[in-house]
Formats: structure tokens, C-alpha cells, sequence
């Protein structure tokens, strides 16, 4: 693996064309995969990613304050985390060019809970939290956090609907798959695997 991680766990897909700033500040569990053209660029809070997670193809994560994303979240195209932001008031200089005493730069974590989805396009700003199951729809710019099990789109993002919460119980099946494959026997396993031929 090129990318120096703080951690990564098993069977991750890493594109070699995402990009990476400071890896010894992300840390990725397992089952993740990573697209073409991702720039993930971790704070001083780092970037934590955790297990059965899809950042997809030209997400863009940035900011000095900690960015989360937790199991089973998914991070469509093209989407965007802002945990740091210029001051656009006129009250301060902006971009990272200019001299620190100058700017008025603000900070906030950015979380997405467990089952959290974001629609392709959308951003996230500082600050924001999207609450377990909730999903933010496409092309939506997002500056409130967003409770649990809600479905909010728009510019800013509002709510729109409510989230529908089958999906806790294929999570659960998914982690008793999962414990059943672990507890298997290495006899049992091969077992398994043959009944898949023929
Ligand atoms: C948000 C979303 C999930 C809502 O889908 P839905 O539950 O079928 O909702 P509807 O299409 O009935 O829309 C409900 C309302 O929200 C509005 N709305 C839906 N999506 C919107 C969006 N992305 N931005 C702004 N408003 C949106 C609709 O106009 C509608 O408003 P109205 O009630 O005033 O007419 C869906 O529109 C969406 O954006 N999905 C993203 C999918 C995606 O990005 N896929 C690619 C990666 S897997």
C-alpha cells in the first residue's frame, strides 16, 4: 500500500488516483472503498472512515477539525466536507495565502453517523453532523445539522421527508453473516466454499 495510513483494516479498495494529505492522520477500519479523484486532506483532527463505508469518485474532504464518518455510510460523487471555513462576511481576509492574522478562519467537526447517506453533489459545512440514517439529497448545501432517520435537500437543505428504518434490520442480519463466517471452522469454511461449485 503506497498511502502511509495512520491504520486501515481488511479488505479495502484504495484508488492509487485518490489522493492523500497528511495519511498519518486518517484512519480507515475495514471494508472501505476509496474512488478515482477522492482528495482527502486531514487537519490537525484527522479523517477517521469507519467499516463497510463508499467515498466515491471526486469527493473532496478538507478542514483542520475531525471529519467521521461511521459504519455503513456512504459518500456519493462529487460531494464535499468543509470542517474549516473563511470568514465570507468582508469582516477578514480570505485564502490560506494570506498571513493567519489576517483571516477568520472557523473550525467545526463534520460527522456522518452510522447509516448516513449524501447525495451526489451536496456539501457538508462546518459543524455539521448528519444524524444516523439520515440522508441529504442531491446537490444540497448543508449548514444545520440533520437529525436522525430525516431525508433533507436544498439550498440550504431542509427537511423534505422521513428516512425509512429497515435498514437497522439488514444491518444486524449483515453482522450475524458476518460472525457466522468468523466462527466457522477452517473445515467448515472450505465446506462452504465448495458448495458454491457445481
Ligand atoms: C432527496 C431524495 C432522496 C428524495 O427522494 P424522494 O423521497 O423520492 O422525494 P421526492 O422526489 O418525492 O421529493 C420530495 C420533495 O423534495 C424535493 N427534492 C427532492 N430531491 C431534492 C434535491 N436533491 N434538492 C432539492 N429538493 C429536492 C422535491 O422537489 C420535493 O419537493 P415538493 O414536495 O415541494 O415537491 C432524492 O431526490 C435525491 O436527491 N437522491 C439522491 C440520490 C443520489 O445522489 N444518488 C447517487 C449516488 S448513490
Amino acid at each position: 500500500m503506497k498511502h502511509n495510513f495512520a491504520s486501515i483494516g481488511k479488505n479495502c479498495m484504495i484508488s492509487d488516483k485518490a489522493v492523500f494529505y497528511h495519511p498519518e492522520r486518517i484512519h480507515i477500519g475495514d471494508n472501505v472503498r476509496i474512488d478515482d479523484f477522492c482528495i482527502l486532506s486531514a487537519g490537525i483532527g484527522g479523517i477517521e472512515i469507519g467499516s463497510f463505508i463508499h467515498i466515491a469518485c471526486y469527493a473532496y474532504m478538507v478542514g483542520a477539525a475531525k471529519i467521521t464518518l461511521k459504519d455503513y455510510s456512504s459518500f456519493s460523487g462529487r460531494c464535499a466536507i468543509y470542517s474549516s471555513t473563511d470568514d465570507f462576511s468582508g469582516a477578514h481576509l480570505i485564502n490560506p495565502m494570506v498571513p493567519s492574522e489576517y483571516l477568520g478562519v472557523r473550525s467545526a467537526p463534520v460527522t456522518l453517523e452510522k447509516h448516513a447517506v449524501v447525495g451526489t453533489g451536496a456539501t457538508l459545512m462546518i459543524g455539521v453532523t448528519v444524524g444516523e440514517g439520515a440522508a441529504v439529497g442531491a446537490m444540497s448545501f448543508v449548514k444545520k445539522s440533520i437529525p436522525a432517520f430525516e431525508i433533507w435537500a436544498g439550498q440550504p437543505a431542509v427537511k423534505v421527508a422521513d428516512r425509512k428504518r429497515g435498514l437497522l434490520d439488514l444491518e444486524k442480519a449483515h453482522q450475524l453473516s458476518l460472525r457466522r463466517e468468523n466462527d466457522l471452522s477452517p473445515h467448515d469454511r472450505f465446506v462452504e466454499a465448495i458448495r458454491e461449485y457445481p
